[in-house]
């Protein structure tokens, strides 16, 4: 019985010896030390002996259980590890391959002219609001003092979702939404995309952006508007840049106008950008009507404030030399990688 325990032990170490994978060692451990394995059959063959005789031979098996266990696990490590070893060496980095080519995107002009916009106006103390785009026109119209019959209510100018809902036609209602909810003084500006049922062609698009200005305080005058609006078109436009009134009507403002800009490519002379005129009609302004203020819970006798609107496209137009508003919403990337 003892030479067939050594026979196992022999055979078995010289079997862990020679494996070569996790698999092949998975099944020796079952065929020596598994429930039907050589150890087993073994402690069965006890039954032969002489009983004085078990306990030593009993001892014996368990010591070769014990020391082929021991196998096992160090053979386990070391397969592991040489497996690992394999794996580094076959899935090494080059680290001085050259890289796969990555395409990086650009910043839309109309995101750039925004973004350009909104730090000119951050760095006179502005804030930046926000308001819905599917506006009630509570908010588009009446608390702006349009009239029930004003012509950019009619179904041709705004798309209408319901009665009372629309896509807003212009970013004015952020105004009084924000005058409804803070108290004077009020400094914002407001960048938005909004919605009129305009047929496409190469200076209108049913969809466009624009800014809204709007400060309210005690003492707020006409001047005001004028040298911030001068101010901004230095800015944006150039330091040259000079700016115009024209007298005009909008019913949330009284008086109200329409401000140009001398023309950046010409400096005034008159070129094909300014069509001969010299200027470049910018945007709509003027002083907030008293019935805005009351509407929004504003007393017009202790505030006075004023307000502007105007197009980014037109701006980003003038400022990239864009000729057609249409290459702004087609997405070719011919296009706008060039910005
Ligand atoms: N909302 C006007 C438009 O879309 C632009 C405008 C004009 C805004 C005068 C104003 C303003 O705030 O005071 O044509």
């Amino acid at each position: 019985m003892k030479d067939q325990i050594a026979q196992i032990q022999k055979q078995a170490l010289q079997e862990i010896e020679k494996v070569e994978d996790q698999k092949e060692l998975a099944e020796i451990k079952v065929k020596y030390t598994g429930k039907k394995g050589e150890l087993t059959k073994a402690l069965r063959g006890m039954g032969e002996l002489k009983p004085e005789e078990r306990p030593a031979i009993g001892k014996l098996v368990n010591e070769l259980r014990d020391k082929l266990e021991e196998e096992f696990a160090k053979k386990e490590k070391e397969l592991q590890e040489k497996e690992l070893q394999k794996r580094l060496e076959t899935e090494n980095i080059d680290v001085t391959e050259p890289s796969k080519k990555t395409t990086l995107g650009s910043i839309h002009p109309i995101t750039q002219t925004i973004k350009e916009v909104e730090e000119i106006f951050l760095g006179m103390g502005y804030q930046i609001a926000d308001g819905p785009e599917v506006e009630k026109t509570f908010y588009n119209f009446d608390q702006l003092n349009a009239p029930e019959d004003h012509p950019s209510r009619d179904i041709q100018d705004t798309f209408y979702i319901t009665d009372e809902i629309i896509l807003r036609s212009q970013t004015s209602p952020v105004q009084a939404r924000v005058m409804e909810t803070q108290k004077p003084p009020i400094k914002i500006i407001c960048p938005g995309t909004v919605y009129r049922s305009d047929t496409i062609d190469a200076t209108h698009s049913p969809v466009f952006h624009q800014v809204e200005g709007l400060v309210i305080d005690k003492n707020i005058a006409m001047t005001d508007l004028k040298g911030t609006l001068e101010m901004f078109a230095k800015k944006c436009l150039g330091e040259n840049t000079k700016i115009r009134f024209r007298p005009h009507h909008f019913p949330f403002t009284e008086p109200s106008a329409e401000a140009d800009v001398s023309c950046f490519v010409c400096g005034g002379k008159g070129c094909k950008v300014c069509k001969g005129e010299g200027w470049i009609e910018l945007l709509g302004c003027g002083m907030v009507h008293p019935n805005v203020l009351r509407n929004c819970g504003i007393d017009p006798k202790q505030y006075s404030g004023f307000a502007f609107g105007f197009g980014v496209e037109r701006i980003a137009m003038a400022k990239f030399g864009i000729e057609d508003m249409r290459l702004l919403f087609e997405n070719d990337i011919r296009f706008l990688k060039q910005f």
